[in-house]
């Protein structure tokens, strides 16, 4: 089996916001944000999907992600709006901004990319040691579907279809194989790009509910809400989604 990891055309800038171009989870940041006044910290802010919109509510925000393909349309879309927003290339596993926010958040599933214990760790220390004492993290990742996961095993499945500035007319369609052992979903997402056709891999670490309730705890976060969607559902057995707020423990 291959290196687990995410190909590199996926974080191409106007292709990831041409396939992700919505914004069902910007209310939901915005309220959690404007709640505790201060500096907040996106990590793995990507594109600036939601950086861009949080920072034109007022809210001051630096994003932090580790592709410059990424930030560079981040940047070129914060110049458009005439906004000023830091955006620095780091790896969530090893930045040191020397200062501290009130809000650190990892939105968009972003953290399945992390596949290792360690690097894991590595990540929630960060978040320890860059959050005030009474600030919170907040954490949104997929409530893993072993359903889905099943029925995209099969066959490849179309999951978008848009066209690139140029006209090329983009279909990617989408085929799963999950990898019990670790954890791992991994995706392959077929490119038809005019008369083009590439296959990128997609890896995606599958945390199960207790399993990161377990993590959090053990890496001294107490979780103080966790949801199951943007709407703040409780988290059940059908959530698509788990949604945690948290806080450092006070002696971290
Ligand atoms: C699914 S995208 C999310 C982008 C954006 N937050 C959004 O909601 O659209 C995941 C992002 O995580 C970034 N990323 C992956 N591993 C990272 C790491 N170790 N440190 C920083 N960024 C990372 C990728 O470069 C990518 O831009």
């Amino acid at each position: 089996m291959s290196e687990l990891g995410v190909g590199s055309f996926i974080y191409e800038g106007e292709i990831y916001d041409k396939m992700n171009n919505f914004s069902f989870d910007l209310d939901f940041y915005k309220k959690w944000l404007v709640s505790k006044p201060g500096s907040v910290l996106e990590l793995c802010c990507g594109t600036g999907r939601l950086t861009i919109q949080l920072n034109k509510s007022g809210i001051k925000i630096t994003g932090l992600d580790i592709a410059e393909s990424m930030l560079e349309k981040a940047r070129e879309k914060t110049k458009q709006e005439n906004l000023d927003i830091e955006f620095v290339c780091g790896d969530m596993r090893s930045f040191s901004l020397k200062r501290k926010f009130s809000v650190i958040f990892i939105p968009f599933n972003s953290l399945q990319n992390t596949y290792s214990l360690q690097d894991l760790e590595l990540i929630f220390a960060n978040v320890r040691n860059h959050l005030e004492p009474d600030g919170i993290f907040i954490l949104d990742i997929f409530n893993p579907s072993i359903h889905f996961m099943v029925d995209r095993e099969k066959a490849f499945k179309e999951a978008y279809r848009f066209n690139l500035d140029d006209g090329r007319e983009v279909v990617v369609q989408e085929k799963c194989e999950y990898d019990s052992a670790l954890q791992v979903n991994r995706v392959k997402w077929n490119f038809k790009i005019g008369n083009e056709e590439r296959i990128e891999k997609l890896d995606m670490r599958c945390f199960f509910p207790l399993e990161m309730d377990a993590l959090l705890k053990y890496n001294n976060f107490q979780i103080i809400h966790k949801f199951g969607s943007f709407d703040e559902s409780s988290f059940t057995s059908k959530s698509q989604k788990q949604i945690f707020i948290c806080k450092k423990l006070s002696n971290q």
